[in-house]
């Protein structure tokens, strides 16, 4: 592992400029990366552990000003089952009082083969009882008064961006070692269920909880995907509505 020196004058060494050997293995981790939410209950060694956590310290945030808190809950099982009944009864609430045939072509990029039983764990809320079974559930905070000036971002813009961007480090970190991890919202859905869950757990009222990350051992590997949209249908060239073309379907630059 590179050591990574903090605060020195000394330039770093950049890296070679275009696609390399690290791109590669980059863009391989972010593509493989999934949502893992069968976990085992067995522990992640320490030092892993640690190594995922300090990954969310180098994301960026405005004015390098790290507005962001992580409670990490590692020991204390009967937090974890209180969070994992919480997110049951949350989404039992969001996704129980619809028939599969009345959703919106949810599950849509599943197999018909796992969708509908899939979609049976969500709607009774099974599916989302996973933090009783992560090593670390780590409950992401965002800051509402971490600027003095009035006009800045509201917090659920600039709050979520910065522990959006400290949990995908710490995700890729956690994927590259083989862990499981998953992202828990619901339970932050409810105004009840987040001022119950910061007393517990004693969050002031100037940190918003966002989520609880789980990290465990993964019961078994995932598929590859969900798919996604392609390039065209989710990125505009130029103009709103134009949709980006990717350069293998462009038949000359004129075709733009
Ligand atoms: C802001 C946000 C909220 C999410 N909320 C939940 C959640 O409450 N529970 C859950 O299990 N997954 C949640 N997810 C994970 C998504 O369901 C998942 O990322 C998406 O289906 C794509 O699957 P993948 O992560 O395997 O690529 C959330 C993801 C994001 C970014």
């Amino acid at each position: 592992m590179t050591e990574v020196k903090e605060d020195t004058k000394a330039e770093p060494e950049s890296p070679s400029r275009g696609q390399n050997e690290a791109t590669n293995k980059i863009v391989e981790l972010i593509r493989m990366r999934r949502s893992i939410r069968h976990m085992t209950g067995e522990r992640i060694p320490d030092d892993d552990l640690e190594l995922i956590l300090d990954a969310a310290r180098y994301a960026p945030s405005p004015e390098n000003m790290q507005q962001w808190r992580f409670l990490v809950i590692r020991e204390d099982e009967k937090m974890k089952r209180l969070i994992a009944d919480i997110s049951q009864e949350a989404a039992r609430y969001v996704f129980g009082n619809f028939p599969y045939e009345a959703t919106q072509g949810r599950l849509w990029y599943m197999p018909d083969t796992s969708r509908p039983g899939t979609y049976e764990e969500m709607r009774d809320g099974s599916l989302f009882r996973y933090p009783e079974k992560a090593d670390a559930v780590i409950v992401c905070c965002a800051s509402e008064t971490w600027h003095d000036s009035t006009a800045m971002y509201p917090n659920e813009l600039c709050g979520s961006v910065v522990v959006g961007m400290g949990v995908l480090n710490m995700w890729l970190v956690a994927h590259s070692m083989g862990y499981a991890c998953a992202y828990q919202a619901v339970p932050f859905a409810d105004k009840r269920h987040v001022e119950y869950i910061c007393e517990k757990l004693g969050i002031p009222r100037t940190w918003t909880p966002l989520a609880a990350f789980c990290i465990g051992i993964p019961e078994k590997p995932r598929m590859l995907g969900p798919s996604r949209f392609p390039l065209e249908s989710s990125f505009y060239e130029e103009r709103w509505g134009i949709p980006y073309v990717r350069k293998a379907l462009r038949k000359s630059s004129k075709d733009k």
